[in-house]
């Protein structure tokens, strides 16, 4: 089966955060079940296509009437289009925005970009059955579908399923856009992409896509109640019979300790010395006291209001006084930057802040840390706790979403990969880090939770055969 792939980011390429990673190995994982995959995303100015082993085929597609360039990289049944546009993608240096403030044409920006991607198989001789999008950036597409491609042979009997990766992001602008979209105003209406007066992107993916499909069965349900709806639940009731829960795979490959090019040294599930290494190597690199003995928690996350860093701030001066040693790598809210970088400066020898994105030190930290803290308020699926999980590494988190679904709480005596607290409070998150702490005293016991965590397996290959199952389902 041949699917046509679009999202606004895709590592190695481009990412700021799981999506990426995603919209990597799923598609991958999909051509290793034998489909022909064209994934498409834009270059963004980070990209050097050419490094990167992409080809140009110049003013290969038109996008309302312009002709522009889009970069190919064929790797067997896998294909990777980026799409080109100086001044929407190629002349800017974030994805989204920069300084912490969007770009204020992001509604322009992914329009073009949903129009650029439809455009590719008719103008490079694709067949897609499926057109598979992503989030606000890409929802148009499920809409430009049927209003712009009726009579396009390559595309216009594809099958459109939107991925919800996070509800919280909708892509919400003034209506007055419209018109400079290339929409008519006809959709400005409740049951297409009008809401609370304004624009809704990503109400285009979920009115007009065939099916819908979120990152964990747990968010799935939670994206249906008032509390975790965001406004959108009556519609993602109304649509509860398209709506699929899918858990989210990782790449095995980039994410093995086994062999991670980033990391001092490696291990597995059988030979576990080399974390100890990884361990020592890591508090070296971030200035911490090198201690077997200290147990290193460990965040890596965007600073931001959904993964609970506010729980981490205000439990601070708990964790300041416990003997561990915390380290930190996220970029995000200014203030919370700054708290962080702040706090650092005066416990030197207790905390470790790394502010910025970095992805070779994230792999150092997964392998390097004894836990890994995940206070999320909502959490869709989220990828680290799985990574942690593969490194040896005991996740505490949240009870909500894909945390929920992936990390079994530990029951006192043999059984669970990591902790789990309920109330989205600085007091639970500490009594989960302290019962961690506490199993910790007892290597033994530690240990076999380690490796329980260590022998889950959550590569790609049993979610792409769910994806697969709803497409069969979708073409018939
Ligand atoms: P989300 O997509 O909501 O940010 P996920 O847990 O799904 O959460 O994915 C986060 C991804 O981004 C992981 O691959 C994680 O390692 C990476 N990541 C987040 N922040 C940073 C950072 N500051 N530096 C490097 N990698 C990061
Ligand atoms: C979003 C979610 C995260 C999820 C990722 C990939 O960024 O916040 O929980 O893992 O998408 O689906």
């Amino acid at each position: 089966m041949e699917i046509l792939f679009v999202a606004s980011e895709v590592a190695p390429f481009s990412k700021t955060g799981g999506l990426g990673d995603v919209a990597a190995a799923l598609p991958a994982a999909l051509v290793a079940h034998g489909h022909a995959v064209a994934v498409v995303s834009p270059r963004y100015g980070g990209i050097d296509p050419g490094r990167a082993g992409f080809e140009p085929r110049h003013r290969a597609v038109r996008v309302r009437g312009e002709p522009t360039t889009v970069h190919v990289r064929r790797t067997g049944r896998l294909v990777h289009y980026l799409v080109e546009h100086e001044h929407f993608f190629g002349g800017r240096r974030g994805l989204y925005g920069e300084h912490g403030h969007d770009y204020p044409d992001n509604a322009e920006r992914f329009a073009y970009l949903c129009r650029a991607a439809l455009a590719v198989p008719a103008a490079l001789g694709h067949r897609p059955r499926i057109v598979h999008l992503n989030d606000w950036q890409t929802a148009l597409a499920a809409w430009l579908l049927r209003a712009e491609h009726a009579e396009d042979p390559a595309i216009s009997a594809a099958r459109t399923v939107f991925t919800i990766h996070n509800l919280a992001y909708q892509g919400v602008f003034r209506k007055e856009l419209l018109p400079a979209l290339g929409l008519p105003w006809e959709v400005f209406r409740f049951d297409a992409m009008e809401f609370h007066d304004r624009l809704n992107l990503m109400k285009a993916g979920l009115v007009f896509a065939d099916a819908l499909t979120t990152v964990s069965p747990r968010y799935a349900a939670e994206i249906a109640t008032p509390e975790g709806g965001e406004g959108l639940d009556p519609l993602l009731r109304h649509r509860r019979a398209d709506l699929h829960g899918i858990l989210n795979g990782i790449d095995v490959r980039a994410w093995d300790p086994a062999t991670d090019p980033a990391l001092p040294a490696h291990f597995d599930l059988h030979r576990l010395a080399g974390k100890r290494v990884c361990k020592e190597a890591l508090q070296r690199e971030v200035g911490l006291p090198v201690r077997a003995d200290v147990p290193v928690v460990a965040v890596v996350s965007r600073l931001v209001e959904q993964k609970g860093i506010d729980l981490v701030l205000a439990a601070l001066p708990e964790l300041l006084r416990r003997e561990l040693q915390l380290v930190v790598l996220g970029t995000g809210r200014h203030d919370w930057e700054g708290a962080l970088a702040r706090a650092a400066r005066e416990h030197p020898h207790r905390l470790a802040v790394r502010l910025g994105f970095d992805e070779p030190l994230a792999h150092r930290i997964e392998a390097g840390a004894d836990v890994f803290l995940m206070p999320s308020r909502y959490e869709p699926c989220g990828l680290n706790q799985l990574y942690s999980l593969r490194y040896g590494t005991v996740p505490v988190v949240r009870e909500v979403g894909g945390l929920a679904d992936t990390v079994e709480d530990f029951d006192g005596w043999r059984r669970g990969t990591g902790f789990r607290f309920r109330d989205q409070e600085p007091k639970a998150m500490l009594v989960a880090l302290w019962r961690a702490l506490e199993l910790r005293r007892d290597r033994r016991a530690w240990h076999a939770m380690v490796r329980r965590g260590m022998a889950q397996d959550f590569s790609w290959g049993r979610s792409a055969a769910r994806y697969e199952e709803l497409y069969d389902r979708l073409v018939g």
